[in-house]
């Protein structure tokens, strides 16, 4: 962590490490350790229950044909590769419908952005599998409708797993990034003047999920308030 991030609360506890939520500018907050490890456990179940249902994770190829480094899931409202945006079914893949948003993710996102001090009724989950090689290059999240994104309603992101270097940036491209890594049951919200700032994922360290959880790799969700194109 650099100067830049201070941390101001620190909850609970789990496994003799202390959450806390440290603060990496206005809007922007790591709360680390938010989960316990049964409930990152649970979550782990969840993730590998739906990206092995019905509706499978697949790994996108996006607009320019690049594939993408992760395999992916969306729930609710399916986030288009092709077209950026968001609708009810994977027509730049296989036609299925996104499955519903579980009733227990949406209240986790809430509890998350409540911790943060802020609001969300998420509608869309983004379920992201990150393998060994897994990455993710640096992107605003800005395909959301724009009553959310003027609002700076919050993305909410929870991992769990493998650790990731999240590189963590400003509101243009060129500004510098600040590097955080985020760790099993770690959370991390971005949203009101933060809402727009630059993210990735630059890899994953292989070996560092707690060893209880029997997973490689790396799940990450994040949540968000789509609007459904609606002013
Ligand atoms: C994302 O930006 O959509 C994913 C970020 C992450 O995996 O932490
Ligand atoms: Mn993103």
């Amino acid at each position: 962590m650099t100067g830049k991030s201070s941390t101001i609360a620190a909850p609970t506890s789990d496994a003799g490490r202390a959450n806390t939520l440290v603060q990496l500018g206005p809007g922007a907050f790591h709360l680390r350790r938010f989960l316990s490890l049964d409930a990152q456990s649970a979550l782990l179940e969840t993730c590998r229950a739906l990206m092995e249902g019905p509706v499978p994770a697949y790994v996108p190829v996006v607009r320019g044909g690049g594939r993408m480094h992760v395999r992916m899931l969306c729930l609710g409202r399916h986030w288009n590769g092709k077209t950026y945006s968001y609708e009810p079914t994977r027509s730049d893949f296989d036609g299925l419908p996104a499955p519903p948003l579980p009733e227990e993710f949406r209240s986790l996102s809430r509890d998350i952005a409540r911790a943060a001090g802020m609001t969300l009724e998420p509608d869309v989950c983004i379920m992201n599998y990150y393998d060994a090689v897994g990455r993710m290059g640096l992107h605003q999240d800005k395909d959301e409708g724009e009553r959310s994104l003027a609002l700076g309603l919050p993305v909410v992101s929870v991992s769990v797993g493998d650790t990731a270097r999240f590189l963590f940036g400003g509101t243009r491209r060129r500004d510098p990034v600040e590097p955080v890594l985020l760790e099993s049951g770690d959370a991390f919200v971005f949203g009101g003047p933060a809402r727009l700032r630059y993210h990735g994922v630059s890899r994953i360290v292989p070996g560092t999920a707690p060893a209880a959880l029997g997973v490689t790799g790396r799940f990450n969700l994040t949540f968000r308030q789509s609007d459904n194109g609606t002013p």
